[in-house]
């Protein structure tokens, strides 16, 4: 199968962003990084780059194929060095003005048959297109963190969404490496809708005084077989994602009780004490490492 996308921009190179990029460039084809910050666009190059270098050392790609994939990962400066892309990845803050904001622009740049897809984890992927030109172009497209080592994507048709689009997404999907799974625009799609439990509910057990939460991570991990205890995810995620789409997630469903956010992740969001990207989350990390309070 030919490669569904040949040239690729992914707008937001911060945990996520860079991820993209980097198992978008492994799948052949040519991709843009660009973020509001400049120095973030280098940083994310620079930490992919440093992923290929260490993926050499353990024989898991040869030097050519590095030397290809770092051949084929570009730095923007702007969003008209972007013009020529047949499909943009936004992955920036989770704020759908912001949001509407970056897309309206692309669009003024872009060739109409481009494809527009957003990284969102909550909102409303009609919505978002409903400020666009083209929304027919336009889908969701949810990658997990992780994104070199997470394997499923979602793939999410707005209501105006052309079905090929959700189809060229999913083979591009594919060459990447990932499992596609058809997801209906609702708030957290599949995934964070079903995540809805297992955060929500942790954080009223540690409210309540019932177990603090290193405990609820232990046992979720140990004796439950979760990867990861949802203390140890909101610090993966960090709050300033993940207390944006508790909110999201509970206003678009008409304020249900069951998804209503918490007192905790809001002060700790406020106090700037977002997680592991700050080294100081529920944990806080050393080298990366996350110390378990005594
Ligand atoms: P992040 O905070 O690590 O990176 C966001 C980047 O976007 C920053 O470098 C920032 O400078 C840049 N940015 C902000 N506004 C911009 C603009 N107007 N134009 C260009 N660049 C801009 O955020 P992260 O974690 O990568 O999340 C990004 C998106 O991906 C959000 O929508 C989030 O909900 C979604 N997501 C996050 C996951 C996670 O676990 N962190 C998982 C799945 C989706």
């Amino acid at each position: 199968m030919t490669l569904a996308f040949n040239k690729v921009a992914v707008i937001g190179a911060g945990a996520m962003g860079r991820g993209i990029a980097q198992i978008a460039t492994q799948a052949g084809s040519q991709v843009w990084l660009y973020d509001a910050q400049p120095e973030a666009t280098r940083k994310a190059r620079e930490a992919v780059c440093q992923q290929w270098d260490k993926l050499l050392e353990k024989g898991r790609l040869t030097a050519e194929a590095v030397a290809g994939h770092k051949a084929r990962l570009l730095e923007a400066t702007s969003l008209q060095d972007l013009a020529g892309c047949e499909l943009v990845v936004e992955a920036i803050v989770e704020k759908i003005e912001v949001k509407k904001a970056v897309f309206t622009d692309l669009e003024k740049v872009l060739a109409p048959s481009a494809v527009l897809v957003t990284n969102t984890s909550s909102l409303s992927v009609t919505a978002i297109a409903a400020a666009l030109q083209r929304p027919a172009n336009f889908a969701g497209y949810h990658f997990f963190n992780p994104v070199p080592l997470m394997k499923v994507v979602e793939v999410i048709a707005g209501l105006k969404t052309d079905p090929a689009v959700c189809q060229r997404l999913t083979d591009y999907a594919r060459q990447m490496g990932l499992t596609p799974v058809n997801a209906q625009d609702t708030p957290g799609f599949i995934v964070n809708h079903a995540g809805r439990g297992y955060g929500t509910e942790a954080l009223r057990i540690v409210s309540e005084g019932i177990a603090d939460f290193a405990t609820i991570d232990r046992i979720l991990r140990d004796q439950m077989g979760f990867k990861l205890g949802p203390f140890e995810l909101f610090d993966l995620t960090a709050l300033d994602v993940s207390h944006h789409v508790i909110e999201s997630i509970y206003h678009q469903y008409y304020e249900e009780p069951r998804y209503r956010p918490n007192v905790i992740t809001a002060q700790r969001l406020a106090a700037g004490v977002v997680g592991k990207k700050v080294g100081d989350g529920f944990y806080k990390y050393e080298g990366g490492v996350a110390q378990v309070p005594a």
